[in-house]
């Protein structure tokens, strides 16, 4: 079967500037790091997965590893797949021999992002739909009707929900939870609270390899603002709010430096920090209490032998 591709989601590009110039003017300036992933962007996001000090892919696949048979046996077989977030589709797809889904969805921000991954796997899996959906799940999720309405699991791997606010992230859970029936499913992957310094390099490798990763973002935002950005003039720093149980990563004046873009400017003065992402880092209990905020019940909670990273798995509240 070939893959089905789908785009329900069209950026509107004047409301994207408004919101970076909206970003850029206020008090504690902010970009949001959706604006990390330009090509460019997303090549780095890889390498970073590569690096020795950004552990969770790794952790998150040893998890996989050592409960492949229970979490086997908890999905059940046969079912629907779908995939939020899933780039390259590398993650869930290392479980397709266990799971043998009758039905894949593979969801990203734009269908072009898995054309190849689907093609590949198509030809590996002949037996298996796979449906490939451009949508914006973190405001809304509408899917095709294409979809299989009945044996759903939902994946959402790798931690993405540690980058929203607890407010956010309950509701982006809430709205997945109203996608959901009795006998569906979410497979989430959540970062763990562990020791700050391990957290910081994790997100301040020495290669500086994320260094790049934040900085780019001014690249990018130049492109969509018209704005005037110089990469000198700004450092990656990384930091971890033990108050908050969040990494915090900021681009950081190095002098005094006016921005300016069509329509607007803004004088940074040195050591003057533009606010590019949060990851939150659950502990069991936090991530528990997230998932019940949603209607969702943990049935399972798997984590390494180190306990740095938690994969749970969650059905819908009676
Ligand atoms: C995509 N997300 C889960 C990554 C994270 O760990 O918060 C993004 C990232 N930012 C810097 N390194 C990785």
């Amino acid at each position: 079967m070939s893959p089905r591709f789908f785009q329900c989601y069209v950026e509107n590009a004047a409301e994207v500037v408004l919101e970076l110039a909206r970003g850029l003017l206020a008090r504690d300036a902010c970009i949001a790091p959706k604006f990390f992933y330009d090509l460019l962007g997303s090549r780095l996001f890889a390498a970073i997965t590569a690096l020795p000090e950004y552990y969770p892919p790794r952790v998150e696949a040893e998890i996989f590893s050592i409960y492949r048979d229970e979490i086997t046996h908890a999905l059940g077989t046969q079912g629907t797949l779908i995939d939020l977030g899933a780039g390259n589709c590398e993650k869930v797809a290392r479980l397709f021999p266990a799971l043998q889904p009758a039905q894949y969805v593979a969801v990203d921000i734009s269908v072009e992002f898995l054309r190849d991954a689907l093609a590949h796997l198509s030809r590996q899996y002949p037996d298996t739909d796979m449906l490939g959906v451009g949508a914006d799940f973190s405001t809304r999720l509408d899917l095709p009707a294409e979809v299989a309405d009945k044996r759903r699991t939902f994946f959402y791997l790798g931690s993405s929900i540690g980058n929203f606010s607890g407010a956010d992230a309950a509701m982006l859970l809430g709205r997945l939870r109203q996608n959901m029936k009795t006998g569906d499913g979410l497979l989430i992957g959540m970062d763990l609270v562990k020791a700050s310094a391990t957290l910081v390099a994790a997100y301040d490798d020495a290669l500086g390899v994320t260094a790049a990763f934040n900085r780019n973002v001014l690249l990018h935002v130049n492109r969509i603002l018209g704005s005037d950005f110089k990469l000198e003039d700004w450092r990656h720093v990384a930091l971890f709010n033990t108050q908050a149980a969040r990494i915090e990563m900021h681009l950081e004046a190095v002098r005094d430096v006016r921005i300016a873009w069509p329509g607007g400017s803004r004088l940074f003065a040195a050591h003057e920090r533009i606010h590019t992402e949060n990851a939150y880092k659950y502990t069991p209990e936090s991530a528990r209490t997230l998932l019940q905020q949603a209607g969702l019940a943990v049935r399972q909670l798997w984590t390494d032998p180190m306990r740095y990273f938690a994969l749970l798995y969650a059905t819908p509240e009676a």
